[in-house]
């Protein structure tokens, strides 16, 4: 019959998977990889025994631990003919556009391991992707300013060696500090994993396919780069200046209340948490960490306090339940560091990869796996004939 069909409030989508990795309560503000509170891996494990426990699903013994960093240490340089997959992009081309181009291409030059149906080759492509995204994410960086490509130094650990990549020179030693290494290597962990978000769901479609795992992977960066998803953590320091000093803050507060304004504050609210996100809590302590080590302090941090304060406070977020998410204070620390916002979500996606890569090595490894397919429920016109344009 004609007209359209009406909505049927029974249906319900059935687009979800088992998974072992990553439990969140969004209501108590919980996060537990395999089991383990995030606070806790934050304050006692380090990005590398977080990522050998999201993929093995147990914390390593030392020699695991020692057997699994150096396999990962020895994968870190990438192939030298992808050192000139960079020169087809403009200078100024954004950082995820060169991880988006350059992660989609890597199955171009490791072709060898991407015949997913052997075990090792699942392995090995996702030792690869570990191992290679802070070397691809470090010359996005040395690209966007003009400076040349700086090799691994496998001495370093996997966060130190991505800091030297990316702010050493060869004309100079460069010397890790040890608190910002610290720091950068919590921020990783706070990023590594958190169940089937928009980009974790888009690499298990992906990889349901069969997709090769690197193709998967960079189809995760390119939907990671959403402001609504990895992009916040840039939206939202370009928010806090753009507020600039706490006497503005009422205006902006007013302004995200107004559903007339497209105004959002940038690392406020979940899809899941309606509690404060305990990756942000971790966050906020480890911006005056930074700030001590490096005798820094940017009046932008009191800015995001006051904000937060006022906020919390405010009958429409206490309403709707919105509270700072992982990117409301990611983006002052790392300023503080020396990245660009540019380079932010970049970090989100080299931190994430190891969780999408556990993510996808768990969907493929399920024997009872079958191509992914969403189903609609279909608000067009019923069946009609076709009409002549004469009759039109
Ligand atoms: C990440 O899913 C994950 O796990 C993602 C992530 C991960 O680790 O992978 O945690 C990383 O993506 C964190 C989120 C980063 N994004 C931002 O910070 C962008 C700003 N946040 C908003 O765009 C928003 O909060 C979303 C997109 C995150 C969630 O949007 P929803 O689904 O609309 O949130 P909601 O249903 O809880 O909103 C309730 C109400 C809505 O108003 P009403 O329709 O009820 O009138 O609150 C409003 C929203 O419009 N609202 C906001 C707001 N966020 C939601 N109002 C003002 N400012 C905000 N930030």
């Amino acid at each position: 019959q004609s007209g359209k069909f009406t909505y049927d409030p029974g249906f319900t989508s059935t687009a979800s998977c088992d998974s072992a990795i990553t439990y969140i309560d969004g209501d108590e503000g919980v996060l537990l990889h395999r089991g383990y509170p995030i606070g806790q891996l934050a304050e006692h494990s380090s990005f590398m025994e977080v990522s050998y426990l999201l993929l093995n699903g147990e914390l390593p013994s030392q020699s695991e631990l020692d057997d699994f960093t150096r396999t990962i240490t020895r994968h870190t340089m990438v192939h030298e003919q992808l050192t000139k997959f960079y020169s087809g992009f403009r200078r100024d081309a954004h950082p995820m556009a060169v991880m988006c181009g350059v992660v989609g291409a890597l199955s171009a030059f490791y072709h060898d391991s991407t015949d997913i149906a052997d075990p090792q080759n699942r392995t090995i492509s996702s030792h690869r992707l570990i191992a290679k995204i802070p070397t691809i994410a470090a010359m996005a960086y040395k690209y966007s300013v003009g400076q040349p490509f700086v090799y691994p130094d496998n001495k370093l650990s996997y966060t130190g060696n991505f800091l030297r990549m990316t702010f050493g020179v060869p004309a100079e030693e460069y010397e890790v500090i040890p608190a910002v290494e610290k720091a950068m290597d919590r921020i990783f962990i706070l990023h590594a994993d958190h169940e089937q978000n928009a980009s974790t769901s888009t690499v298990r479609l992906a990889g349901s396919s069969g997709a090769n795992p690197f193709a998967c992977i960079a189809a995760g960066i390119a939907c990671l780069w959403g402001p609504a998803h990895g992009g916040a953590n840039e939206a939202a320091l370009n928010m806090l200046k753009e507020i600039g000093t706490p006497d503005k803050i009422p205006h902006y507060i007013e302004r995200a209340k107004d559903k007339n304004d497209p105004f959002r504050l940038m690392g406020f609210g979940h899809r899941v948490y309606k509690n404060y996100d305990p990756r942000a809590t971790v966050m906020q302590k480890t911006v005056r960490e930074v700030f001590d080590a490096l005798k820094v302090n940017d009046p932008l941090f009191e800015t995001a306090l006051r904000l937060e304060e006022i906020a919390l406070n405010d009958p429409y977020f206490i309403e709707k339940k919105l509270f700072p998410n992982v990117d409301f204070y990611s983006g002052i620390i790392l300023s503080a560091i020396g990245f660009p916002t540019t380079m932010f979500t970049v970090l989100f996606a080299l931190a994430r990869t190891v969780g999408w890569v556990a993510q996808w090595n768990e969907m493929i490894s399920d024997p009872g796996q079958k191509i992914g397919r969403p189903r609609q429920l279909y608000t067009g016109p019923a069946a009609r004939d076709y009409i002549p344009v004469s009759q039109r």
